[in-house]
């Protein structure tokens, strides 16, 4: 293979490969979940749901696209199958019984915070350690649409526990940004 001649060494490239490739297992764990749930989901926010998971599989499936190129420009290759996937990932898969909405929602929420502490932690090693501000921008970004779900996901549950359990809004909470 022709040597990649970009300003990083084999080294810094590896290093930034091997945290992308954790990245990629994390996102299609994350998106085979999405899915799951937006399959599974029944109830009176069947519909809301349904389609807010649609609409965060197909940016979560973009993004393992964008990944694994990523990977690819930087001369490594993407893990790629769900074996290797599942040994390297940090999200934990809940098989087995069908949890309620809530709990999906909850365990989504939990899901994209634990992407999001991961990335954080990513962009700063690319940026420092491996010194691949390419790949930190990259990644930057990345956690932005996380952020973004998360706070979409936080908003539904709060939202769910007043329902539940009546309670009304303490005034002072919601002045906030009034
Ligand atoms: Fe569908």
């Amino acid at each position: 293979m022709k040597n990649i001649n970009i300003g990083l060494t084999e080294t810094q490239r590896q290093g930034v490969i091997d945290l992308l490739n954790n990245d990629l297992a994390d996102s299609y764990l994350l998106l085979v979940k999405t899915k799951k749930y937006h399959w599974d989901v029944v109830g009176p926010q069947f519909m809301t749901l349904h389609k807010l998971w649609q609409a965060h599989y197909e940016a979560l499936t973009i993004n393992v696209d964008a990944i694994a190129e990523r990977i690819r420009m930087l001369g490594g290759y993407p893990v790629g199958t769900m074996e290797g996937f599942l040994k390297i990932c940090s999200l934990k898969e809940h098989a087995g019984k069908i949890p309620t909405t809530t709990e999906m929602v909850s365990y989504l929420l939990d899901d994209h915070e634990k992407v999001i502490r991961n990335l954080r932690d990513h962009i700063e090693k690319c940026s420092e350690k491996y010194k691949d501000d390419g790949t930190a921008d990259f990644l930057t970004g990345l956690m932005g649409q996380h952020e973004e779900i998360a706070w979409m996901l936080r908003s539904f549950i709060e939202g769910e526990s007043l329902e539940s359990n009546g309670a009304k809004p303490e005034p002072n909470k919601k002045t906030v940004g009034v």
